[in-house]
């Protein structure tokens, strides 16, 4: 998929897209929980640079919970980031948030920020150096020392394991038996639009990018989390 039809599909998935992920809340609740912590050592007033902000949940989990902070959400789906300017607006964060329709590296202005999240976005970028590059424009609008909260879909897709673990994943998510025909069709999918890679080696992109040795912090199915800080 390239960029154009990765933004397709998420404008098509924005208005359901909070209620498909509903189930698997306790997993971000899990992810939200060490990121109160890893993030908390920024300064009273942060500002925090939202990659792939989607339809803000993250965003929103964090203001909520550092009500000083300021937040700029970069999105590349119109739908997506209408969904959340909605849903910050109705948390009343409206005047700690900016918004953006575009990529990190064509966010206007210079200003750098104390911390960034990607949750789930760099996942997308399937050449390695690319996906580098990604983290090297977000490394580029941090502050020195500043903090990247980084979350993908990490597995190692060749291992005798990772068939049974993918089946533990999708009968989670869909909260039922899922047929082998599902099971092959996701595997496919997630081997081809999707860079599900081992924890080292996402580890070894985004240090490439420009950040110190990522620190893994979270793993739960095959969602797992590092944070890092600018080199
Ligand atoms: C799976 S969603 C995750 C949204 C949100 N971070 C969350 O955890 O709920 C991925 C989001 O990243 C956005 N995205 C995809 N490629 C991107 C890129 N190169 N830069 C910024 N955002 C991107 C998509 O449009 C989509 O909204």
């Amino acid at each position: 998929m390239d960029k154009q039809q990765l933004t397709q599909l998420f404008d098509q998935q924005a208005p359901n897209y909070d209620t498909q992920w509903r189930r698997m809340s306790p997993i971000n609740s899990g992810l939200y929980f060490f990121m109160e912590t890893i993030l908390g050592v920024l300064p009273e007033r942060a500002h925090i640079l939202c990659v792939g902000a989607g339809t803000g949940k993250e965003l929103l989990h964090l203001a909520r919970h550092f009500p000083e902070w300021r937040f700029t959400a970069v999105e590349p789906s119109g739908e997506m980031l209408n969904q959340c300017r909605k849903a910050v607006e109705l948390a009343g964060f409206t005047s700690r948030c900016d918004f953006y329709q575009g990529y990190v590296e064509t966010l206007p202005g210079e200003e750098k920020f104390d911390g960034a999240t990607s949750l789930l976005v760099s996942q997308f970028i399937l050449d390695q150096q690319a996906r580098s590059e990604f983290f090297r424009h977000i490394a580029d609008r941090l502050k020195p020392g500043g903090l990247l909260i980084s979350a993908d879909l990490v597995a190692n897709i060749h291992s005798d394991v990772y068939e049974e673990q993918l089946n533990l994943w999708l009968r989670l998510m869909a909260n039922a038996a899922v047929s082998q025909e599902d099971i092959q069709r996701i595997k496919a999918a997630y081997s081809q639009d999707v860079a599900v890679l081992p924890a080292d080696n996402v580890a070894t992109i985004i240090k490439a990018g420009g950040f110190t040795m990522p620190i893994p912090f979270y793993q739960a199915g095959l969602i797992g989390a590092f944070f890092a800080h600018v080199e």
